[in-house]
């Protein structure tokens, strides 16, 4: 049967239409539900030491769940996200919450901003796919922050990813939509290569999708870090304040100075 249906090829994940409209019911789980964000908040407040005058740009915000946390807590902040119909659900529960939030529609990839921002903040959305786009990307994060600026992300820990993989995971979900979802470390590229197959037995629409996130060690990031201009670096443990366990934790917060 799946050798007979049509096969659309998506090459990335987030930021495509079809890809984004199946998100939204079926992937949801990967946004932060609202207990999570908030109960995160004094870590981000005493790791990023934030203030009040300190203006945010939530990076790959997606629906807006930190967007919206940060501005309940009366700190400025900006959304931006690739996917105008992710944003299109923040601006809703943003709108039914009676907030005011800017959302902007753009890959932070391509972000011109200079002395912008105090706080860059991605949760659950820092990827690159290369070393070179990498310290690309930290360039402009580098030129959009103030002089007192950091920059925060979570990553994944290459030493224990490794150790999982592969790994497959096949399901059969609510309406009809059958999903297989397949993920590889790849010790040559340093990253995980996924790979996603989804077939609607409603619409026998059927899709396909590869992708790869490159994932580098603590101490090689470390020197793209210094290499983009930031010289002092923190590893915490994922949204804890206690230092990082290289060999235990599967994943860090990672906070970055930009003087
Ligand atoms: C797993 S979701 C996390 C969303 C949000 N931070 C949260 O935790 O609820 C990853 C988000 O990153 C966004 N994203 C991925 N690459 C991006 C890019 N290059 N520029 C802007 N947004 C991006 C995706 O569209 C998606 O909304």
């Amino acid at each position: 049967m799946i050798e007979n249906l049509p096969t659309e090829y998506i090459r990335t994940d987030f930021g495509h239409e079809v890809y984004d409209e199946w998100y939204l019911q079926h992937g949801n789980y990967n946004f932060e539900a609202p207990d999570f964000v908030k109960r995160h908040i004094p870590f981000y407040q005493q790791a990023l030491g934030l203030s009040h005058k300190d203006y945010i740009l939530d990076a790959g915000c997606g629906i807006g769940s930190y967007t919206r946390e940060f501005a309940r807590c009366g700190f400025p902040v900006i959304g931006m996200d690739l996917s105008s119909n992710f944003l299109s659900v923040a601006r809703q529960n943003t709108l039914h919450e009676n907030l005011e939030i800017e959302y902007i529609l753009g890959d932070y990839n391509e972000m011109s901003f200079q002395d912008e921002f105090s706080v860059i903040f991605f949760e659950g959305s820092f990827f690159y796919k290369s070393r070179e786009g990498l310290v690309s990307l930290l360039s402009g994060i580098y030129k959009a922050l103030k002089s007192d600026g950091r920059l925060y992300f979570v990553h994944p820990n290459q030493t224990i990813i490794k150790k999982k993989y592969p790994w497959t995971k096949q399901t059969e979900i609510q309406k009809n939509v059958f999903i297989h979802q397949n993920a590889e470390y790849d010790e040559e590229n340093e990253g995980e290569t996924h790979t996603w197959l989804k077939i609607d037995y409603n619409t026998n629409r059927h899709f396909k999708c590869d992708f790869f996130v490159k994932l580098l060690s603590p101490k090689q990031l470390k020197v793209c870090l210094d290499e983009a201009g930031f010289r002092v670096i923190h590893f915490y443990k994922k949204r804890r304040l206690e230092d990082f366990q290289p060999n235990y934790d599967n994943g860090f917060s990672l906070v970055a100075f930009k003087n």
